[in-house]
């Protein structure tokens, strides 16, 4: 086992991510009694003693909970804040006296990766970096080769196994039950191949915009900042092979092998999108060509999935916050029932995984229709759906983290596989076309899926603009 760390540092404790994520993570943590270690929030910019405790408790009201004092009380008490340069010696020695006698940090890096160079070497300057660990955000790089230069600076003061790439897709209870539910059960593994897969679609539709987040967004677009990561992750867990175990290693070679099987996108197979008005928000070029929306097609080369479309589509401002994959199984091989049948417009029978907004698991059916004639009618058959209350996904990757159990963040060659797969798309990336909110994209998207009869909109009874 592990050492488990002794405190918790956050650079860019005064930013969105840590308001958005950490914050209301490490109140959870608190409530659940797995907050026994000093956090210290590292900020560039001199404010009161209290400044900190009063942005954790905006942060925590501000995302839903109900603050309960006591609790609130125990996260307090163990919030320290420290002021600096990143580039002095004399921020780290603060730091070293605000870590009281801490001999294992976690360092959380949610600070542009530009300044990871500086930090590192401060850390490592001043033997803060001994017996540490390091948190960094993806995404990891702008492409192959920055990734890679990354990977060598962290590496210069980090062993492997303290280093913890953060994909918070893969702390997603509903993403984890992807990989449980196949592995767990024995029905699924006679079908789950060419032979009986006729598509799969992978959607991740969010009905809300940049949030305010508009010069990190004009920097990455959608391609890199969910694509790489987020939704080739799912793709990998969908269409790896079973592991020999439940072991870190065991599940994230199974990972790569698939990853590495994966075809190199195709730019004739993208098509991207920016919702009109992203121009207008603060921290966006007046300019700027960044989607807000991305439609690709993906392949995997291996005797499982050759000659499966595995369809992928994500974007801002569209008529739901839904994150599905859709596993279309084959018609039936004969119509019996021809004639009578009012034939389906889309494959009766599917799986389909719901992983964020709802969490649920259904079984697409076709049934006989209440009535005299033999008529059919689909029918969904629930597997499971949101029981009881799901941990967050940021809770349990920090405290992975301090438990340094690494199993649940992207190793390396995953995060070098994911950036070959959409080189091609950075590199000739096509027109962004233009798509109004709260549709599901522009209409080029359309020609990707017809031949598999047209994209899944979860969440929405017919995909158009005014279905919500
Ligand atoms: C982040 C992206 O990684 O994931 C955001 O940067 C996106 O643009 C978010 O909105 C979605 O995560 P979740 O957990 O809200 O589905």
């Amino acid at each position: 086992m592990p050492d488990r760390s002794d405190a918790l540092v956050i650079f860019g404790a005064t930013g969105d991510l840590s308001f958005k994520k950490i914050f209301p993570s490490l109140y959870a943590m608190a409530k659940h009694g797995r907050l026994d270690f000093p956090v210290v929030g590292v900020g560039r910019e001199a404010v009161e003693p209290s400044w900190l405790v009063d942005r954790a408790r905006q942060s925590v009201e501000a995302h839903g909970t109900d603050v309960d004092e006591a609790v609130f009380q125990r996260l307090a008490a163990q919030l320290r804040y420290a002021v600096g340069d990143y580039g002095t010696t004399a921020f780290y020695e603060d730091l070293g006296r605000a870590l009281g006698g801490a001999q294992r940090p976690v360092f959380y890096l949610a600070v542009p990766p530009s300044a990871f160079p500086t930090v590192i070497e401060g850390l490592e300057k001043t033997g803060l970096a001994d017996g540490a660990r390091i948190v960094v955000e993806k995404p990891f790089g702008r492409d192959l080769e920055s990734a890679r230069a990354l990977n060598r600076t962290l590496h210069e003061r980090f062993a492997e196994d303290a280093i913890f790439r953060v994909d918070h897709y893969l702390g997603k209870e509903p993403v984890l039950n992807l990989l449980y539910f196949r592995f767990a059960n024995s029905f699924l593994e006679p079908i789950w191949n060419r032979h009986y897969v006729e598509h799969v679609q992978i959607t991740m539709a969010e009905k809300f915009g940049v949030q305010g987040r508009g010069r990190f967004y004009d920097e990455v677009g959608a391609i890199r900042d969910v694509v790489q990561n987020h939704l080739l992750q799912v793709m990998a867990l969908l269409a790896m092979e079973p592991p020999t175990s439940g072991a870190t290693d065991a599940i994230r070679d199974e990972k790569v092998k698939v990853l590495r099987s994966i075809r190199a996108a195709r730019p004739e197979q993208l098509v991207r999108g920016q919702m009109r008005g992203y121009r207008d928000e603060e921290g966006v070029a007046p300019d700027s060509d960044r989607e807000t929306y991305a439609a690709l097609e993906l392949s995997i080369d291996s005797w499982r999935w050759a000659g499966v479309p595995f369809l992928i589509r994500t974007g801002k401002s569209l008529p739901v916050t839904a994150t599905e994959v859709r596993v279309a199984l084959r018609r039936p091989p004969q119509r019996v029932f021809g004639g009578i049948e009012v034939a389906p417009a889309r494959e009766p029978n599917y799986l389909r995984f719901r992983l964020g907004g709802e969490a649920e698991i259904a079984l697409g059916a076709r049934t006989l229709a209440p009535g005299e004639r033999m008529r059919g009618e689909d029918v969904e058959l629930f597997v499971c759906s949101t029981r009881g209350v799901m941990t967050d996904s940021y809770e349990r990757l920090l405290g992975d983290a301090v438990a340094g159990d690494p199993t649940l963040f992207a190793r390396q060659d995953e995060v070098e596989e994911g950036w070959r797969i959409v080189e091609p798309l950075l590199r000739e990336p096509g027109p962004a076309h233009p798509y109004e909110p709260g549709s599901w994209g522009p209409e080029q998207a359309d020609a990707l899926a017809e031949p598999v009869g047209g994209w899944d909109c979860p969440g929405a009874r017919q995909c158009g603009p005014e279905s919500a």
